[in-house]
């Protein structure tokens, strides 16, 4: 399976990407954590990204995409991905999917994680994960979530399957809902194929 999560900050998508993850047997491939990971290292990535993470811009897209590319390849192999925080612009999405195509990679399922923005403003408060939570970055992070991600809904409505969900249920609540819309899924697409 190939799954992309969408949400904005604080809408639950790690938190979901790993029980998918662990539900399905594919790989969680978070963009997040993958660039906090360089920042901590002191890799070229993490000091290319660094200013943008604690800012709460989007890092730019070669970059992403850079780091991106091995990880996703070798999860297709080892069995399928689910995606969380890449791609997030239309742009991101685009550049995405003629690579992926090329390599029998593409995203099949995109799931929208639907919350509130009080909701997700007290979630990133609460957990005050370093220099990004700061109520100054959620907000601006919350900001280009509005202008450059949720543009990225109407693109996989039109081209993927695209699942909207509610995420402002308690976290079982929410995977239990995710994992029965999936299995639908499969079970259309192996009856199609039948
Ligand atoms: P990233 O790490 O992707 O952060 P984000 O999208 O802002 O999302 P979060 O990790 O804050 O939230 P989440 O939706 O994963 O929720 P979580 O499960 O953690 O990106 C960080 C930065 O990296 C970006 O700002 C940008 O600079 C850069 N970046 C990343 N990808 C990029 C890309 N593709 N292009 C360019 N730049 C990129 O949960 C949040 C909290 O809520 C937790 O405490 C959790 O326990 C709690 N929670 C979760 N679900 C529930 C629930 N149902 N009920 C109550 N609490 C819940």
């Amino acid at each position: 399976m190939r799954i992309l999560l969408i949400g904005a900050p604080g809408a639950g998508k790690g938190t979901q990407a790993e029980l998918i993850a662990a539900r399905f047997g594919i790989t969680h491939i978070s963009s997040g954590d993958l660039l906090r990971k360089h920042v901590t290292e002191g890799t070229t990535i993490g000091r290319a990204a660094k200013e943008y993470l604690a800012r709460g811009d989007l890092v730019p897209d070669s970059v992403v995409m850079d780091m991106l590319r091995k990880p996703t390849v070798a999860a297709v192999q080892a069995g399928g991905y689910v995606l969380d925080g890449f791609p997030r612009t239309v742009d991101q999405a685009k550049a995405a999917y003629e690579t992926a195509r090329g390599l029998g990679v593409a995203v099949e399922v995109a799931i929208f994680l639907e919350v509130p923005t009080a909701e997700l403003t007290r979630r990133l408060l609460a957990r005050g994960r370093g220099r990004d939570d700061t109520p100054e970055v959620i907000e601006h992070r919350l900001q280009v979530f509005e202008a450059k991600t949720r543009p990225m809904l109407d693109y996989y409505a039109e081209r993927e399957e695209l699942l909207t969900v509610n995420g402002a249920r308690p976290v079982p609540e929410v995977a239990w809902s995710i994992t029965v819309q999936l299995q639908q899924l499969r079970r259309r697409a192996q009856s199609a194929g039948a």
